[in-house]
């Protein structure tokens, strides 16, 4: 018997049977549409389904004006430092953004993962995010279009723009690898928050927590030369997000209060970095005292979690900065920081996941353990495959801070018609995090069973911190749907998971599976494929889409019965005559 419950339907194999369709219902039932599909829950000796979660906007006005006058509670206090509200030292204003932003609610994430990403550019708009901001007001009600500008100002015109606010973007295939450093209109953008514009004159570093002497240093002191010794460093920065996109089209993971970008191969970059090592700073406030153990960093933009609001934290390890692998640094490829990469100054830590290198930094903090900020101790965390919505602990996922050896395939590109005269030619990256290198970059264009080698002049030199771009020719004689995969070996000879499930994981991070690739191999060598290609060319039919059928016949009949007469016919004989048998 069917029973109803508030978005839940109990139902008897009857009732099931008479549900009402949708228009949509086949894209439903083919998992095209996950998004969509109630919940079967087996759990009681009646199956039930459970609709999922509509949204219902409420607010409540009266609670949200209790709070007091928005544009007075929430301003910039420093001068010069537009966009940066201090959230760290005021529980009482944090107290007040939560009321505010649980006295109503918001759009949900969209649901891009269970059904199709948008085709357009940018893919994600951020509505939450650009809600969360007005609804706490100030200086924050603009810093979605503010933020924008400075994007469409600094960035190459071709990114490609996952998620306008907080800005998430990369650069397309064709220009990631173009160069060994990626230019800084190029380089991508991992954003939490709005992008403060500070006055380099009016910037100072607070330096406090367990050090001897907590000090504030000006711009001017850390690039004073005759204090501390200039550092310049080729460092590659990549995001734990990169190449996500393999893991959603596999299956959806977490979408969080902060919407996962469907990052694909592009969110890394590597560029000449100019700055100070922060052992030095630290030394100059006379070291570590009481246990002193991690160094936390502050960013100064905005960021929402879990209905409150915070300053960008994260934390390393002394150990870390102790190997002078930590800079602070204030150029980027010979330019000062553009303001979307953290400008005036910012954390590079070498060979970390990117979410520690700390943009638009106000403070360190030295701490006697790992940052307890939610970036910290709930995001950027690599669960066990049986973890997720369901169970997911703190305690139960890695914390991600060296990055694994991974590469990628930059070109040709999946689904790819490829013409070539057996061997397709490719080109991609290969980085190894913690210090470790690329020592080897293996192609395969039989899905992983053979390899070969890129030469190693075909590789760009090799640097501690940096990835190596490569490219190869790959031989290949088969044709039709062939998979190249691409693995990097570092020199302490750890290498790739051969597939992304082996290595998907509910926050979709850290995509380190061998990169793999669908094309369509055309072996022009091969004289009939040239013979046929030919043909194309003059009747002046393009090959693509590989889809359609071609509208002349390839063979004549008399070719087709001179063949059967020279190779026999095309069905056996019978070894037998049915006569012999006694039939007619
Ligand atoms: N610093 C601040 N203050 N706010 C941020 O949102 N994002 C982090 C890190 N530093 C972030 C930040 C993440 S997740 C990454 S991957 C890198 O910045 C990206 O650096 P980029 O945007 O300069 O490429």
């Amino acid at each position: 018997m069917a029973t109803e419950a508030s978005g839940t339907a109990s139902l008897g194999r009857q009732a099931q049977a008479d549900l009402p369709n949708r228009p949509d219902e086949w894209k439903i039932e083919q998992g095209l549409l996950g998004a969509s599909l109630p919940i079967l829950d087996q759990s009681a000796p009646e199956p039930r389904y459970v609709k999922p979660m509509e949204y219902e906007p409420f607010k409540d006005q009266a609670a949200i004006d209790s709070v007091g006058d928005r544009a007075k509670l929430f301003t910039e206090e420093r001068e010069g430092w537009e966009g940066y509200i201090e959230w760290e030292n005021y529980p009482e204003k944090k107290e007040a953004a939560h009321k505010i932003l649980t006295s109503q609610n918001f759009p949900p994430p969209p649901e891009f993962q269970m059904g199709p990403i948008p085709g357009q550019n940018p893919v994600l708009e951020g509505v939450r995010w650009k809600q969360w901001h007005s609804a706490i007001g100030g200086p924050l009600t603009t810093m979605p279009d503010r933020s924008w500008e400075d994007v469409l100002k600094e960035k190459h015109k071709d990114m490609l723009h996952l998620l306008q606010f907080p800005y998430n973007g990369e650069a397309p295939k064709r220009l990631v690898t173009a160069a060994e450093i990626t230019p800084n209109p190029l380089h991508f953008v991992r954003n939490h928050g709005g992008i403060p514009h500070i006055d380099k004159d009016k910037y100072s570093l607070q330096l406090d927590g367990l050090v001897k002497e907590p000090k504030n240093f000006t711009l001017a002191e850390l690039q004073d030369e005759s204090k501390f010794p200039r550092m310049e460093k080729l460092v590659t920065i990549q995001c734990s997000g990169t190449r996500r996109i393999e893991q959603i089209n596999l299956y959806a993971g977490e979408g969080d209060e902060m919407i996962n970008a469907p990052w694909a191969e592009g969110a890394i970059g590597t560029a000449k970095w100019v700055g100070v090592s922060l052992k030095k700073v630290i030394k100059a406030c006379g070291g570590l005292v009481g246990g002193g153990k991690h160094l936390e960093f502050y960013g100064a933009d905005t960021y929402f979690k879990k209905n409150q609001c915070m300053n960008y934290l994260v934390s390393v390890p002394w150990s870390k900065v102790k190997a002078n692998e930590v800079m602070l640094a204030w150029e980027m490829n010979g330019e000062p920081l553009p303001k979307i990469h953290g400008y005036p100054l910012r954390v590079v830590v070498m060979g970390y996941i990117g979410a520690r290198s700390v943009k638009w930094l106000y403070r360190i903090k030295a701490l006697d353990m790992p940052s307890m900020a939610p970036v910290q101790s709930q995001e950027y965390l690599y669960f066990n495959q049986q973890t997720g919505k369901h169970n997911q602990l703190m305690t139960s996922g890695i914390q991600i801070q060296e990055m694994p050896v991974s590469s990628a395939i930059m070109s040709p590109w999946t689904k790819q018609i490829v013409i070539h005269n057996g061997s397709i030619h490719c080109k991609g990256w290969a980085y190894s995090g913690g210090g470790r290198w690329p020592e080897r970059v293996e192609v395969s264009a039989d899905g992983g069973f053979s390899w070969y080698a890129v030469d190693q002049g075909a590789l760009s030199p090799k640097k501690k911190f940096a990835w190596r771009t490569w490219e190869i020719d790959l031989p290949c004689d088969v044709e039709g749907w062939i998979e190249i995969v691409c693995r990097c070996w570092d020199n302490s000879l750890n290498t790739q998971p051969l597939n992304v499930r082996a290595a998907w994981n509910w926050g979709l991070h850290v995509t380190s599976s061998a990169h793999r690739i669908s094309i369509y191999s055309v072996n022009k060598s091969r004289d009939l494929t040239a013979k046929r290609l030919q043909d194309f060319e003059v009747r002046g039919v393009p090959f693509a889409p590989l889809t359609v059928p071609t509208e002349w016949a390839i063979q004549s009949f008399d070719d087709y019965n001179k063949y059967f007469k020279e190779h026999g016919p095309r069905d056996a004989e019978n070894e037998y005559d049915p006569k012999d048998l006694g039939e007619d």
